[in-house]
């Protein structure tokens, strides 16, 4: 089958890989149609190769059409249109059942003491086979697939793998009070959801980006948005006149470690980059080269005894400076990978039943499987409106 394959700093192809088969009894292969490039992949693309072997296919938000099932599959059959979520969870362990998927004790890679293993994601979530690719091999096939019912298109279901429930987590972990205030900062595909459902929940939402067309797309949907290029030194000052001087109750930080700014992170990390591989790992996980511009914006912005909850991803140490200002303004953080099938049963009907988040619509590209090497470069440089990607296989 093709696939889309890391290998190297900036560098994905597609190429032709072997094809999945059913390996344990309750293990589904999955004939991808529609698959996204997350804020994730960029990761990968850019500061966590030393996680990464060529060859290794990436992907972690597929829907498709089950096209076989294990001896031991009575959940679903081939021809069910299913969303796979990037969480692999057995569905059945201690954690699954309180709803925490993305610490899924069946799946925790332990040789590196790291939660539930994920599609398409480095050694540390278990070099698992992506989901950007002809063909996905999806175990605990009788707990993993979200079916979804034939008729809308594909974009209307396929957010359920990743964009919605980390939104919907983002803004559910922030903990705004009723009638509240949200900043969400960063105005990629998560921050515009995040933006999305916390409106759609009646809180008023602020959201932050410097990208024009992100700013844009949500300034269309009549939520605030505040242009960071105009505010690179005044962004909380700014924020607090917006909020009776005292800021906003929660910040939900949709950015992560790919955050704009914070130079001495980016020089630490492009140093990084020219060490040998196992040096490099080290480094990345040890003295901490983190990008971490967008959290200490989250914590200078929101109110004394406020909530930031983080759905941007941070890997290595975190600079320990921010401690005093957190305890000092009795902050609650609150983070994590989403746990996808925890939030599915508020989200389906909001998918089922009409489209209040704007799914259809909501992917600002379809491309063929084989531009995935454009597709990536243009949505790593925000080029061109290049907001949501989904490649169809
Ligand atoms: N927690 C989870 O389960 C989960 C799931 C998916 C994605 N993520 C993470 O969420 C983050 C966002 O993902 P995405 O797909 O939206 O990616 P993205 O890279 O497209 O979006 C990030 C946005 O932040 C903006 N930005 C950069 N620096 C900023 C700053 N200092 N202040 C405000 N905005 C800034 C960028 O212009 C960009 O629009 C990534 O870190 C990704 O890894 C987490
Ligand atoms: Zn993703
Ligand atoms: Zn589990």
């Amino acid at each position: 089958m093709k696939a889309v394959t890391w290998q190297g700093k900036r560098d994905v192809r597609v190429e032709e890989v072997p094809d999945p088969s059913v390996e344990t009894p309750t293990d589904v292969i999955v004939r991808v149609t529609s698959t996204g490039i997350c804020g994730s992949d960029l990761h990968l693309y850019e500061v966590l190769g030393p996680f990464l072997d060529a060859g290794d296919v990436l992907g972690h938000e597929a829907m498709g059409i089950v096209e076989v099932v294990g001896p031991e599959v009575t959940e679903v059959k081939t021809g069910d249109r299913v969303v796979v979520p990037f969480n692999i969870s057995c569905g059945t362990c201690f954690m699954c059942n309180q709803g925490l998927q993305s610490q899924c004790e069946t799946t925790q890679v332990h040789e590196h003491d790291t939660g539930a293993a994920l599609f398409g994601y480095t050694k540390l979530y278990g070099q698992v086979p992506g989901g950007q690719a002809e063909l996905l091999r999806v175990p605990f096939g009788n707990t993993m697939p979200i079916k979804v019912p034939e008729g809308p298109p594909d974009d209307r279901f396929v957010f359920l793998s990743d964009v919605m429930p980390t939104a919907w987590q983002g803004v559910e972990y922030a903990g705004v009070p009723d009638g509240g205030t949200v900043v969400v900062l960063g105005l990629g595909p998560i921050g515009d959801m995040a933006c999305r459902v916390a409106s759609h929940r009646g809180y008023r939402v602020i959201g932050v980006d410097l990208v024009p067309a992100r700013l844009d797309r949500v300034r269309a949907r009549g939520i605030e948005v505040i242009d960071l290029r105009e505010h690179e030194d005044d962004l909380g000052d700014t924020i607090r006149e917006m909020t009776g001087g005292r800021g906003p109750d929660s910040v939900v930080d949709a950015v992560g470690m790919e955050a704009h700014g914070a130079p001495a992170g980016k020089l630490a990390q492009s140093f990084a980059s020219f060490l040998p591989d196992a040096l490099q790992a080290k480094l990345m996980e040890r003295a901490g080269v983190d990008r971490l511009g967008a959290l200490y914006s989250a914590i200078d912005i929101v109110r004394r005894g406020g909530t930031i909850s983080l759905s941007g991803v941070y890997g290595g140490m975190a600079d320990p400076r921010p401690m005093l200002q957190l305890f000092d303004k009795q902050v609650q953080l609150r983070m994590g990978q989403a746990n996808v099938w925890r939030w599915i049963p508020e989200l389906l009907p909001l998918v089922s039943d009409g489209d209040p988040l704007g799914a259809e619509g909501f992917a600002s590209h379809h491309l063929p499987l084989s531009s995935a090497a454009d597709a990536y470069e243009r949505f790593q440089k925000k080029d061109d409106g290049f907001v949501k990607v989904l490649l169809q296989p």
